[in-house]
């Protein structure tokens, strides 16, 4: 793989598991505990906005027992000392990759941190616990939801995000099961732009024949040994 210039680098709830948070699928996942359509649509909000926002709430408080791990502050180190081109976009709506110093970021699902005005649509820091009828800092209304986003709405920042996958050079998949769409889609766009594709995950994943390389292992050891060597040769 000849020398990258920008770099686009997705992430999933795996790059969090050794910070002590649950993943998602797979052995003691949160979709084990927790039916989807209790928490995680706007019609389980509509119908139970108790449960959604008490559930949201657990995972904010949750927030203050953890601490980033080597996986995320080696990405921050990349962003640090990369020169080019370079994007984080993570599924997580963890706070541990700006902990970590990641500064060069979007979070595509969301963030447990942020709250949502349903009525004027306006993001703030989300007070915690986020009961539902908060009224929003801006408009005043009793509307304030957590700012996740549920199964069947658009994930954010797409737009920005389909341009950085289209117009880089390498595209690194890390801790993610490649589940979920339109995030699982974003290799097959890299490869139709050219770019060299490289995985690091603790298993094969449902898109693991997408890519030109796959690193099976922890993150905390492949994400350090993939950007040491990545720096060192750029150094
Ligand atoms: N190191 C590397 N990979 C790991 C580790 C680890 N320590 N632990 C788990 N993994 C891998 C698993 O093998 C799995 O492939 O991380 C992946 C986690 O998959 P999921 O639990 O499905 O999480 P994710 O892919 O992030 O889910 C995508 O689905 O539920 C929705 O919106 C939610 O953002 C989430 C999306």
């Amino acid at each position: 793989m000849t020398q990258p210039r920008s770099i686009v680098i997705l992430t999933g709830a795996g790059i969090s598991a050794e910070s002590g948070i649950a993943t998602f699928r797979g052995p003691g996942g949160l979709w084990e505990g927790h039916r989807v359509e209790d928490v995680c649509t706007p019609e389980a909000l509509a119908r139970d906005p108790a449960s959604v926002h008490r559930f949201y709430d657990a995972r904010r408080a949750a927030l203050a027992t953890v601490e980033p791990n080597a996986a995320h502050l080696a990405l921050a180190r990349l962003d640090a000392a990369w020169p080019g081109a370079l994007l984080l976009v993570t599924q997580n709506v963890d706070d541990l990759h700006e902990r970590a110093g990641s500064r060069r970021l979007l979070h595509m699902h969301g963030a447990l941190r942020s709250a949502l005005c349903a009525l004027c649509g306006i993001r703030s820091a989300s007070p915690d616990p986020l009961p539902p009828d908060t009224p929003c800092p801006d408009c005043g209304e009793p509307a304030l939801r957590p700012d996740i986003v549920f199964f069947g709405e658009m994930p954010y920042h797409m737009d920005a995000i389909e341009a950085a996958v289209a117009g880089c050079d390498l595209f690194v998949s890390i801790g993610t099961s490649g589940a979920v769409y339109p995030a699982a889609g974003l290799v097959r766009l890299a490869a139709a732009h050219g770019a060299a594709t490289l995985e690091l995950n603790l298993e094969p994943s449902a898109g693991s024949d997408l890519f030109d390389e796959t690193r099976l292992g922890l993150a905390t050891a492949l994400v350090s040994a993939w950007v040491d060597t990545l720096l060192h040769r750029h150094g």
